[in-house]
């Protein structure tokens, strides 16, 4: 799967996407993660890429010429959608991340800064909009990583059990329902101890233990 994502801060995603699980995927061409960098876009001579809002009010605006030219620029090698990352959007969830993995080859990632983007560049080429919850971030990086992150998870491949997103938390084999407690060795720490049940070896009653531990 291929992810262009669109940013003025294009350094922050290095070491995110530089380590671990991330790492490797790309490292076995299952994933393969562009960054661009708006700024260079800009035809200002300062490659200025904001300004204050018509109407007045606080703060101020992705300008829409870095941007369309950059997004336009980008669709050229990747056919998919652009995913506008914003508060405003539609809540990213298990489901959303699911669907947006098993639907694309290819996703463009727009991530905004300052009080937002101008909405003409919403209305002629974002696709869809998602938000990481009710809260407001500095930007749509943190956010970008978090939807790279949990649409990766769905990719095969990727976990080294392919089956292991379809077991988490949310997953439909776990009723939507968040995951039972887990535990590893030792079997007593700090005076507790690991459920008699999960180390008896039967199948059957740990199967069930889990089930009614389910959140
Ligand atoms: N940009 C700023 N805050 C955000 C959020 N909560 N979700 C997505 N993008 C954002």
């Amino acid at each position: 799967m291929r992810f262009d994502i669109l940013t003025l801060f294009p350094e922050m995603f290095s070491s995110y996407f530089n380590e671990s699980i991330l790492k490797r995927a790309q490292d076995e061409s299952l994933l393969d993660i562009h960054l661009h960098d708006i700024r260079k876009f800009s035809k200002n001579k300062h490659k200025k890429v904001d300004d204050t809002p018509y109407g007045g009010g606080a703060g101020m605006l992705m300008t829409p010429q870095p941007l369309y030219d950059c997004i336009v620029s980008v669709k050229k090698k990747n056919k998919g959608p652009v995913i506008f990352m914003t508060p405003q959007g539609s809540k990213l969830t298990h489901t959303r991340a699911r669907r947006f993995a098993r639907t694309n080859d290819s996703l463009i990632l727009l991530c905004g800064r300052y009080e937002g983007i101008d909405q003409r560049i919403r209305d002629l080429l974002v696709d869809y909009e998602l938000s990481i919850g009710d809260y407001v971030l500095t930007g749509g990086e943190l956010p970008a990583m978090v939807f790279a992150d949990a649409v990766s998870r769905f990719i095969p491949g990727v976990l080294g059990d392919d089956d292991s997103a379809e077991e988490d938390s949310f997953s439909r084999r776990l009723g939507g329902r968040k995951e039972y407690p887990h535990y590893t060795k030792p079997a007593k720490f700090k005076g507790l101890e690991v459920p008699e049940v999960l180390r008896s070896g039967n199948h059957a009653k740990i199967e069930k233990w889990r089930k009614k531990h389910l959140k």
